[in-house]
């Protein structure tokens, strides 16, 4: 799909590199010639990423122990980074999230939500961008949004605030970082299933009829969004920023298809309908 060469000599950092979504996007990156650092909260897993990718693409892959809901750990991996040279692009990954009835959450539940998606954001992406303005060098900052971030989420409700704040940041620093030449964009995945994500947020009884609520029918395919991700920080899509894609099959508008259920009506059920209607 694209040139090989298309993400040659950008450094780049990933959050929560070490699995899931992270994971593959980080794969698809490494394919494209990237220089990547991964980071995580566990050494050993990161690792291993670092491993298996070292032995199926020949490429060194940097780990960085480091939770992102401490601002000087950020900092600290920062200038451990940036002591073999600038990044070129931040891929904000990190994330957590579970199901959970709102009114029962702790307030340390709610925080902890909070403190990885919006605030472990907002640090490493202040800590690049200053770098980047000091050093008067472009840069990219890519964030994993989720649908919930346009629309909201019952259940998930911390996320779904951390992540609308996250869009919210997108847009204002494209604005604020436009001149320095930095961009900033994100994307809106609908179900791409990874065992971490899936574990904390589908039950069985919710992953059941899960196509059903896609319009193409299928949950995501992981080398999909990796290939959206890596066109969106790559220097083709140099002219995009403050936009957030949404990769969902078309659920995001299934609400607006009336119930959806309709989806596998019969055409002899459609017929019924139109006599009906027609009197
Ligand atoms: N329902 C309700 N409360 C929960 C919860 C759940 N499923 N999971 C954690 N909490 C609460 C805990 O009870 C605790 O609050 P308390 O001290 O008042 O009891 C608080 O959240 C912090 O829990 P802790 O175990 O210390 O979590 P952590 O901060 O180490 O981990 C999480 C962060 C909670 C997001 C954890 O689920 C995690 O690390 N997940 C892995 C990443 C992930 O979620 N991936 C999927 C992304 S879609």
């Amino acid at each position: 799909m694209f040139q090989k060469d298309l993400l040659k000599g950008k450094r780049i950092l990933i959050t929560g590199g070490g699995t899931g979504l992270g994971k593959s996007i980080g794969q698809r990156f490494v394919e494209l010639g990237a220089s990547l650092t991964i980071c995580g909260r566990r050494l050993e897993v990161l690792q291993k990423t670092a491993e298996e990718f070292r032995e199926e693409f020949g490429a060194a892959v940097a780990v960085q122990q480091c939770d992102v809901r401490s601002a000087d750990a950020v900092e600290t991996m920062m200038n451990r980074i940036w002591q073999d040279g600038p990044l070129d692009i931040l891929l904000n990954n990190a994330a957590g999230n579970f199901l959970a009835q709102t009114d029962k959450l702790s307030p340390r539940a709610i925080d902890s939500v909070l403190n990885i998606v919006l605030h472990g954001t907002a640090y490493c992406t202040v800590a690049c961008g200053r770098r980047w303005i000091e050093a008067g060098r472009p840069g990219t900052v890519l964030s994993i949004l989720t649908l919930s971030a346009l629309q909201g989420a019952p259940f998930t409700v911390p996320s779904a605030m951390a992540k609308a704040g996250v869009l919210a940041m997108t847009k204002s620093l494209a604005v604020e970082w436009g001149p320095k030449g930095i961009r900033l964009v994100a994307v809106a995945p609908g179900p791409f299933p990874t065992e971490g994500a899936w574990k904390q947020l589908m039950p069985e009884d919710r992953s059941r009829d899960l196509e059903k609520g896609v319009p193409l029918r299928r949950v995501g395919r992981h080398e999909e969004l990796a290939n959206l991700c890596s066109f969106l920080v790559s220097d083709q899509a140099g002219y995009i920023t403050g936009e957030a894609v949404v990769i969902d099959g078309g659920k995001r508008y299934l609400g607006g298809a009336g119930p959806s259920n309709m989806l596998d009506w019969t055409d002899e059920q459609w017929e019924q309908l139109r006599s009906r209607s027609r009197g």
